[in-house]
């Protein structure tokens, strides 16, 4: 007899679990017209059985025994929002072998055990969907996989994590120190009460290993991606970018050249033309390249209740279509082609670097010489003096240059007796002529 209602173990009852039901409950109508079946969530697991929601649930359909939904032959797909790798690794694999398919909103599994949940599922021919887990409410993964099929994509760039995004725009609109405006962030419920893994770029680092997996069509491990987080970022880095005509942002960065590729999460100099520059707050974007399009960017909530639960919803969704054509697990593409990844000679990108130098004549023409030597060239210069020290602050934008010369002219600058601190150094991006991306300066 053919099916007429597909039943969901919802697994995880928290901020997106409840935009889950309130969707599927709305939304009946819209769900049944578009797929041809009816949608139950018929059980939920959670952890605490007792703890008030905000929402009306049938208290037959809640359980705290993962097995009440792995094991019940009636549900065809289980929906993950718990978060975390422990248990829900190895309820997802469960339920994989039981031949369910999943739908799940979480990047940490997915950024390091992806490959063998979608390996179990194509064995199983199951589907695995995690829109949810880059970029919340941004449909991302569909547009890379489905959008850009036709095309072969060069760059991805991403603001992924709304957390730092937030502490960077209120550093950048309020001249504020890193310190102050975490606190705030904590105060509003925006930063945890441990930030690490958002302010050191871990986060952001998970989602760009799924995106450039996907984009790229090359299996990327988290390991691949080169992180460096915005706890050193001050406030005069900030004011010296804005008057150079930049924004700081955390940016995940992932690029191709030749079939080589790069991936990194860092604080970047964004310059003020590119879209990226004016995406602030907790907003996330992802711009991506493509040989053929060109320049596109994708805007949008990258958190949040319903959001994230719309994106979950539409993943229900493909799998229940999928289930109505009998074609669940025949879609998805393994990452095909071989893994090469760059050496830092080449990386190529512009460097905003800042120095406090002894206010001596000829310590520029000393530094010049030494970038000359290392085959780096200076776009943009300023000199002034540093407070009442008696030295002088110098801050350059240099042109192109590989990763390998830049950190090798920052290495002899450490060492030269004129040179009294590197106060820091950041890629510089969105003026990007290699990628096609060509801003107005
Ligand atoms: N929140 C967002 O805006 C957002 C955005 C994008 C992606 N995500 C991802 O979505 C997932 C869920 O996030 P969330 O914010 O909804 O989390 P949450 O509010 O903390 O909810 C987690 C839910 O999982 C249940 N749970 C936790 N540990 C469990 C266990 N061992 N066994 C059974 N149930 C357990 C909790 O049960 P109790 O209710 O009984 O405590 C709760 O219902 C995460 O992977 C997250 O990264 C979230």
């Amino acid at each position: 007899m053919e099916k007429k209602q597909v039943k969901v173990g919802l697994m995880g009852l928290g901020t997106v679990g409840t935009g889950v039901v309130r969707i599927v409950d709305a939304h009946q109508e819209d769900l049944f017209n578009q797929t041809g079946l009816s949608i139950e969530i018929h059980k939920i697991l959670v952890q605490d059985k007792e703890k008030a929601r905000s929402i009306v649930i049938d208290q037959e359909k809640i359980t705290t025994n993962a097995d009440d939904l792995i094991e019940d032959p009636d549900i065809d797909v289980i929906v993950e929002v718990i978060g975390g790798i422990h248990p829900t690794k190895d309820y997802l694999l469960k339920a994989l072998a039981k031949g369910k398919n999943v739908v799940t909103a979480n990047k940490d599994l997915m950024a390091l055990h992806g490959a063998e949940l979608l390996h179990k599922a194509q064995e199983k021919k199951c589907d695995v969907f995690y829109e949810a887990s880059v970029a919340g409410g941004i449909p991302i993964l569909r547009a890379l996989v489905e959008g850009f099929s036709s095309d072969r994509i060069t760059k991805m760039m991403g603001i992924v994590n709304g957390t730092t995004n937030y502490i960077m725009t209120k550093m950048s609109k309020e001249g504020a120190e890193y310190r102050e405006v975490l606190a705030e962030a904590q105060a509003l419920g925006y930063a945890e009460s441990d930030p690490t893994a958002d302010v050191e770029g871990f986060d952001a680092a998970r989602k760009m290993a799924i995106l450039s997996t996907l984009g790229f069509r090359v299996p990327m491990n988290l390991e691949d991606v080169q992180v460096r987080g915005i706890s050193k970022v001050n406030k005069e880095d900030i004011a010296y970018g804005k008057k150079l005509g930049y924004e700081v942002k955390l940016l995940g960065i992932a690029r191709r050249d030749n079939d080589e590729i790069e991936v990194s999460v860092q604080p970047t100099m964004v310059h003020k033309s590119h879209p990226l520059a004016s995406v602030n707050g907790v907003f996330n974007a992802v711009y991506v390249h493509g040989e053929a399009v060109g320049e596109t960017m994708f805007y949008g909530p990258g958190a949040g209740e319903m959001p994230t639960a719309t994106a979950v919803v539409s993943d229900l969704i493909s799998v229940v279509k999928n289930m109505k054509l009998g074609v669940n697990g025949r879609g998805t593409v393994a990452p095909y082609k071989e893994k090469k990844l760059k050496t830092d000679d080449k990386k190529f990108s512009k460097y905003f670097i800042r120095l406090i130098v002894a206010d001596k004549r000829g310590v520029l023409a000393q530094i010049t010489n030494l970038l000359a030597e290392k085959d780096v060239s200076l776009d943009q210069v300023i000199q002034q003096p540093y407070q009442d020290s008696g030295q002088s602050e110098i801050v350059m934008v240099t042109h192109t240059s590989s990763k390998y010369n830049v950190a090798s002219v920052l290495k002899t600058l450490e060492g030269m007796d004129v040179i009294s601190e590197i106060k820091s150094y950041y890629q510089v991006e969105g003026t990007d002529k290699e990628a096609g991306a060509v801003h107005n300066e």
